[in-house]
């Protein structure tokens, strides 16, 4: 099958979980195009027989370009199979209720768009201080202490279950 992979990051870690995927997908035979939603407003999805888009949970939304791209490739996204990877902090945990939250912005994420996702997993994300400002360190080292996350100061900390996004993908596209 011809993949695309259309993703959107603010700190780096969902482009390497579309960088992964890709290689995953490779090794199973298939061919993959990984593209930014920045770069991917005039890409046909005529040539392609599958998609994932991927993007990552900011103050609760998913950035602006990956909804852009979805709303405007909604009907094409709907006859292929797709899957849809929201990567967020909260995913690395267990709090009911951050989950049912989890839920809800991809809900709105994709009815948003007036796609209909064939599957959607929620990803854990990383704390990436060697990307933030002061400002974002702040919050986000608050952040960290209020979940009990052990995280190093200046230091990246990592939750991406690879093994369980291998899985993720087999299930998907084994069909
Ligand atoms: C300013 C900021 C706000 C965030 N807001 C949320 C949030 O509302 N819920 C959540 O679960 N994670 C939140 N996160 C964590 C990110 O989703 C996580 O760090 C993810 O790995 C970011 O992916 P990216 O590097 O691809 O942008 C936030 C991170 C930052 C820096």
């Amino acid at each position: 099958m011809n993949i695309l992979i259309c993703y959107a990051t603010s700190e780096g870690q969902t482009r390497k979980i579309a960088r992964f995927c890709a290689s995953q997908l490779i090794a199973h035979g298939h061919s993959v195009e990984v593209i930014a939603a920045t770069d991917a407003q005039e890409i046909g999805l005529s040539l392609f027989d599958a998609a994932i888009l991927a993007g990552s949970v900011h103050a609760g939304r998913i950035q602006r370009e990956l909804a852009d791209f979805a709303e405007a490739h909604a009907a094409g996204l709907n006859t292929l199979p797709t899957l849809f990877l929201q990567v967020s902090l909260a995913a690395a945990g267990e709090d009911a209720d951050e989950r049912a939250d989890l839920d809800l912005i991809a809900q709105g994420f994709c009815d948003g768009a007036g796609w209909r996702p064939g599957a959607v997993h929620h990803i854990a994300g990383a704390f990436r201080f060697t990307q933030y400002d002061f400002f974002k360190g702040w919050a986000m080292r608050w952040i960290a202490s209020q979940r009990d996350h052990d995280v190093a100061p200046g230091m990246d900390t990592e939750y991406t279950d690879w093994a369980a996004l291998a899985s993720v993908l087999e299930s998907w596209h084994a069909p």
